[in-house]
């Protein structure tokens, strides 16, 4: 079976998937670093500071990579033919991923652009379109510790949680949304 724990970038897909893998005793691969080894990492775009994929390439490489029971962690996700999968999508609050980002050294706009993305709830809808909605779960992880978060992944796991629902444009509070909008707004498809 293939666990895919994804979600934006820094919402902590390597830091669970790791744990959780170790947690049920399955192998993990975080994916971004086997294309890379495998030579699978198309393009650089300088304006977003980010490598490119292939998901044809990525849909491919997994039934030719992965064997056994298996955590994957990546910030995207491809259609899967012939395993089972579960993909478990990491969720954090987006003020709070603005924080981290930036921690992380990232530029306005590159820190934009995943806090938008985050907020629209983009890796979940791709998640859906790529496995089918029944095979996709949410967590927020918020305020979160690691240990908790993948306590609740093992649950999924078992199909013993359902997961959570996640809206960020009606769970946040007013104060917060405002703030996060006007950063956006600000950064984001400005090149800045
Ligand atoms: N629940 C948590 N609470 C606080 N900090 C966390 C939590 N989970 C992860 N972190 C921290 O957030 C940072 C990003 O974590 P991690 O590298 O696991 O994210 P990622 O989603 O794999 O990122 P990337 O998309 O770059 O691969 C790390 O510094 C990690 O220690
Ligand atoms: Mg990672």
């Amino acid at each position: 079976m293939i666990i895919w724990v994804a979600g934006s970038p820094g919402v902590g897909k390597s830091t669970v998937g790791r744990r959780l893998a170790r947690s049920i005793s399955f192998e993990f691969i975080d994916l971004p670093k086997l294309l890379t080894t495998e030579g699978l990492v198309e393009s650089y775009d300088e304006v977003r500071d980010a490598w490119t994929v292939n998901p044809k390439e990525v849909s491919k490489l997994i039934p030719r990579r992965v064997r056994g029971d298996c955590v994957l962690s990546s910030h995207f996700v491809a259609p899967v033919k012939g395993a089972a999968v579960k993909c478990i999508v990491l969720r954090l609050n987006p003020l709070a991923l603005t924080t981290r980002l930036k921690r992380r050294g990232y530029s306005s706009l590159k820190t934009a652009e995943n806090v938008e993305a985050e907020f629209l709830g983009v890796v979940y809808s791709e998640a859906v379109s790529s496995l089918g909605r029944r095979r996709v779960f949410q967590l927020d992880t918020s305020g979160k510790k690691v240990e908790h978060i993948v306590d609740r992944c093992v649950k999924i796991v078992k199909g013993f949680d359902e997961g959570d629902r996640v809206d960020w444009l009606t769970q946040l509070p007013e104060d917060e949304l405002e703030k996060l909008l006007s950063f956006i707004a600000k950064y984001r498809g400005r090149g800045l």
